[in-house]
């Protein structure tokens, strides 16, 4: 007699591991009243929320006929950007470089090496180690730039490219949207190119115009916010370059918050110790506005607050 099988639940590769990420209720941080709801970003395949442009911006250039399949690719990086393009390169059987400064975490540039991309570390000319300036992200840049000019390597580009915060429009955002039952009071986010605040506020003020959305910045570095600029060194790696980044719009920005260092890594340690959570610092960061928020009176008391645990802390050196 043949043998019968249930149905099956079976991926068909780590693409499918790519967003519909959980949104997890950081009760014991915050108890209420008012709620903390955080999507667990850290859970995609490159264990960071940059897959979703990553898988967004490769789909749509091979589309559109920009890049040809299994054709080489090159893109600047902070790590996490670099981490899911290599998930996507890897699956997709494309020839992957990564220029990144030298600043970044090592463990960013041995996980996206050990997902088969070829990694370049440009020199840091500013900041120092877990400190990544303008500077140095130009710098990396330039080295990138000079790759695509010397080999016509499609350039990612997520700093110019709109399929970015489309990613977080067509899919971050709507699952926050559903996951909440349409209950948002509030939408916070760091901002690094600006694809994930952009693309997920211009969807929620879609649905209500009322959402609050505000944008989280390095205290001494709030460009958005239009002070200038007393510290530009800070933790929050990935995020805060000290520049207004093209895909970010004002006009879906409600308010900015800005945290310090200190706050980052209080929340941080808050997430791992209280809710079992080791993320990186612009998870902290997230973590510490929405608490600010709530304190504020600016929301309703019960407020739902939404924002996201952007990385996992296994992404950072233990002593930083
Ligand atoms: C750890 C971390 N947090 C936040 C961000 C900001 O994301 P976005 O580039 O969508 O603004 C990044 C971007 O690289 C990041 O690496």
């Amino acid at each position: 007699m043949a043998k019968t099988h249930g149905p099956t639940d079976i991926k068909e590769s780590a693409l499918e591991l790519i967003g519909n990420t959980p949104l997890l209720a950081l009760d014991r941080i915050w108890p209420g009243p008012g709620r903390i709801l955080a999507k667990c970003e850290f859970m995609n395949p490159g264990a960071s929320i940059k897959d979703r442009s990553s898988l967004s911006m490769i789909q749509r250039a091979l589309t559109s006929g920009k890049l040809a399949p299994k054709a080489p690719i090159v893109e600047v990086t902070s790590g996490n950007q670099g981490c899911g393009l290599a998930v996507v390169a890897a699956i997709m059987g494309h020839p992957l470089t990564l220029t990144m400064s030298a600043g970044n975490s090592p463990q960013r540039a041995a996980m996206m090496r050990a997902l088969g991309a070829n990694v370049m570390l440009a020199p840091q000319v500013e900041g120092k180690p877990g400190n990544v300036t303008l500077a140095d992200v130009t710098e990396a840049e330039n080295l990138g730039l000079k790759l695509v000019a010397d080999t016509g390597a499609y350039y990612v580009d997520q700093f110019n490219n709109d399929d970015n915060s489309k990613a977080h429009e067509e899919t971050t955002g709507p699952e926050i949207w559903r996951q909440t039952g349409g209950r948002v009071d509030a939408f916070l986010a760091t901002v690094g190119t600006a694809g994930t605040f952009a693309g997920v506020s211009r969807y929620l003020k879609r649905k209500d115009r009322d959402i609050h959305c505000c944008v989280v910045e390095p205290a001494g570095a709030e460009v958005i916010k239009g002070d200038p600029i007393t510290k530009p060194l800070h933790l929050l790696q990935g995020s805060g370059y000290g520049k207004v980044p093209s895909l970010f719009k004002f006009d879906t920005m409600d308010s900015t918050l800005g945290v310090s260092d200190e706050e980052a890594v209080h929340y941080k340690d808050l997430l791992g110790s209280k809710e079992g959570l080791y993320l990186g610092y612009t998870s902290g960061a997230n973590v510490a506005a929405c608490v600010k928020l709530l304190q504020s009176g600016k929301l309703p008391k019960d407020a739902w607050v939404v924002t996201l645990l952007n990385d996992t802390g296994l992404k950072y050196p233990a002593d930083n």
